[in-house]
């Protein structure tokens, strides 16, 4: 199982001349998987909490392609904030860690690439739920 010590900020190179950036991420070489499934985020408000969720296989990292957003991740034990603010940066998430993504911004389009193509069962949408599947009682 992840744990949040296993969430990691990734720094892209920019490929940038005066026509401006191009930021590749390849999978197993930019990131620590193979790419099955893209999607993007956009549209939440400030308010908004997304996510609210464990994968059991699924690994993700996270890229705010435009604008900014933060990501909550915890692991029954340890938590972290992992605030992303830039094109060429994004944040490794482990299978098996609780993540909430909040703090739109009005232009936050977020970037998500996932090791595993959507399977509904294997998300835990509840934390008790989640917290039991890791071994660790509700308080
Ligand atoms: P949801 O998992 O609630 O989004 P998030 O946790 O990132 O805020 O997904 C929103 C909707 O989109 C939900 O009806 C399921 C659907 N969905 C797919 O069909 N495929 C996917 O890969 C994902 C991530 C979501």
């Amino acid at each position: 199982m992840g744990y949040v010590n296993d969430v990691n900020v990734l720094q892209f190179k920019q490929n940038g001349d005066q026509r401006g950036h191009l930021v590749v991420v390849e999978g197993n070489k930019d990131i620590p998987f193979s790419i099955a499934r893209i999607f993007y985020i956009y549209g939440s408000d400030r308010e908004v909490v997304r996510g609210c969720h464990a994968n059991r296989r699924s690994e993700f990292v996270l890229i705010n392609v435009s604008g900014t957003s933060k990501v909550k991740v915890m692991d029954g034990k340890a938590e972290k904030v992992i605030v992303l603010d830039k094109p060429h940066m994004g944040v490794y998430l482990p299978e098996m860690v609780w993540k909430e993504m909040y703090d739109f911004s009005e232009d936050s389009v977020l970037l998500c690439i996932a090791s595993e193509v959507y399977d509904p069962s294997e998300y835990i949408r509840d934390y008790a739920e989640y917290l039991k599947e890791i071994g660790m009682k509700d308080e």
